[in-house]
């Protein structure tokens, strides 16, 4: 099917890279001609496992595209897919301009029936504001609109895999027809039918995805409320951690014989230094926010948020109670993205925690292993390592920012041998208290039995 993904952020490219892969005919656009043209490159402007792979092959099969022109992207294609940003407004809504002015093209090149598919994360009923607004701006015209809400579930990091392997692909429509096409297009997904990018060799065994077909508000809300309720056991999380850490019990134990039942799971429960990135916090406010409009007060995602803010400042505090004062101290932070596998670094808690230490006379040197472009882009002032040995020579405290695999794999006492005190805190958890103090380290995680801290609140 000829397919274009209009917004060539991160959902677009995965969207189109592996519409592509399962054998559509497909077409990416963007506003930001810079974007199209590193693409036409053969670069990718992100990281993502994987998505290099998918976009040679598919680029090299000619059934990857990219039109600078958005008319003339739109113009043949039988679906289009909606993947703009809708960045937050200072009141927290969500701005949907971008989606109002690519209804505005699609519906000045529209002739017959197009199939348009909202997958940027919006507020509910947003779908119908799409259906309208394309019928406003097309009504000079003989088009017809099937609009669909197709929302995403992808992570950063692991998004081809998602793309895939999903757990339930979620269709809003308003008829039959929009429903039918979209089941078309997902066809090679749902009978997982492809030649797998991710698992080389053969795939696990996954279970087919669950085919939801639902109303369009309700897609709209599912997506919301999911990314709502992961926050929502993360802060969760968080919080049972505060008080392990008191009552000198270990979160990693707690959470693992809470999340052996099968009605809560392991997934998204870790402890940690909170959740970041574009999309998780966000979210919740927009939600917060939508909820407040139809009068449904969610206190309960208002405290989510309280708690994932207040994280920062518990992991400084930990710093400047191991550490004692903070200015003129030098910090070695590991991790710089707002999780593993990726190189995104917005709303990321090590920015802001880097950020927080700075402003407190910390002198931190910091090291990611793949977020430093978009670090200097971003935060040109900080002093950035080439690796995390560079990070942590003469350091008087090493903290671990993001949860990255790697961190784990370092020479340990090497590291030790160069800080000029060997103290670590874990802001994600990631080593093993046992083994950090038997190769002398002085080690603080989060939400882990600590002498100190029992006696500090007694
Ligand atoms: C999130 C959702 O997980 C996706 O399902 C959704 O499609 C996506 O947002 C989106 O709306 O586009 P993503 O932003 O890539 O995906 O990141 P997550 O994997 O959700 O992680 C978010 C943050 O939570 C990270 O900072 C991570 O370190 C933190 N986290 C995650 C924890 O602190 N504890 C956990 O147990 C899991």
């Amino acid at each position: 099917m000829k397919i274009t993904v209009v917004g060539s952020g991160y959902v677009g490219l995965v969207t189109g890279g592996c519409f592509a892969e399962i054998g559509h005919d497909v077409v990416c656009t963007d506003s930001d001609l810079n974007k199209i043209r590193t693409l036409e490159e053969g670069k990718l402007p992100i990281f993502e496992p994987g998505l290099d792979k998918v976009f040679e092959k598919n680029r090299r099969e000619s059934r990857l595209h990219f039109e600078a022109d958005a008319a003339k992207a739109v113009r043949d294609a039988e679906a289009i897919f909606i993947c703009v940003g809708t960045p937050p407004l200072p009141n927290g809504d969500a701005d949907l301009s971008a989606i109002d002015s690519v209804a505005r093209v699609i519906a000045s090149e529209t002739q017959g029936a197009k199939l348009v598919v909202e997958k940027s994360t919006v507020p509910a009923q947003t779908g119908q504001g799409l259906k309208r607004a394309l019928e406003i701006y097309g009504r000079r015209r003989n088009a017809k609109f099937l609009v669909a809400s197709n929302p995403e579930f992808l992570r950063e990091g692991t998004a081809v895999g998602d793309f895939l392997h999903p757990d339930r692909i979620v269709v809003g429509v308003e008829d039959r027809a929009a429903e039918r096409q979209l089941h078309e297009i997902y066809r090679p997904v749902l009978e997982q039918k492809f030649n797998c990018p991710v698992h080389s060799s053969k795939c696990p065994a996954y279970e087919p995805p669950a085919w939801m077909v639902t109303t369009i508000n309700s897609a709209e809300l599912i997506k919301h409320a999911s990314n709502s309720f992961l926050a929502l056991k993360i802060s969760y999380a968080n919080l049972v951690a505060d008080l392990a850490e008191k009552l000198g019990a270990d979160i990693e134990e707690v959470l693992e014989g809470v999340g052996k039942d099968a009605r809560i799971g392991m997934s998204f429960f870790r402890a940690g230094l909170g959740f970041g990135g574009f999309c998780l916090p966000k979210d919740l406010q927009a939600f917060v926010r939508l909820g407040e409009r139809w009068g449904v007060d969610f206190a309960l995602l208002r405290e989510v948020e309280k708690i994932n803010q207040g994280r920062i400042s518990r992991v400084v505090e930990k710093i400047r109670k191991a550490a004692w004062v903070i200015r003129g101290k030098k910090v070695a932070m590991l991790g710089l993205a707002f999780k593993a596998n990726t190189d995104d670094i917005r709303y990321a808690p090590a920015i802001e925690l880097v950020d927080r230490l700075t402003t407190e006379g910390a002198l931190v040197r910091s090291y990611d292993p793949e977020a430093l472009g978009r670090t200097r882009e971003v935060r040109p002032q900080y002093d950035l390592a080439s690796s995390a040995y560079e990070a942590a020579e003469g350091a008087d405290v090493l903290v671990i920012a993001t949860e990255w695999p790697e961190f784990r794999k370092l020479d340990w006492a090497r590291i030790r041998d160069t800080m000029a005190r060997p103290l670590i805190i874990d802001g994600r958890n990631l080593l093993v208290p046992a083994e950090m103090k038997a190769l002398g380290f002085e080690y603080h995680g989060i939400g882990r039995h600590e002498e100190e801290s029992l006696q500090g609140s007694q």
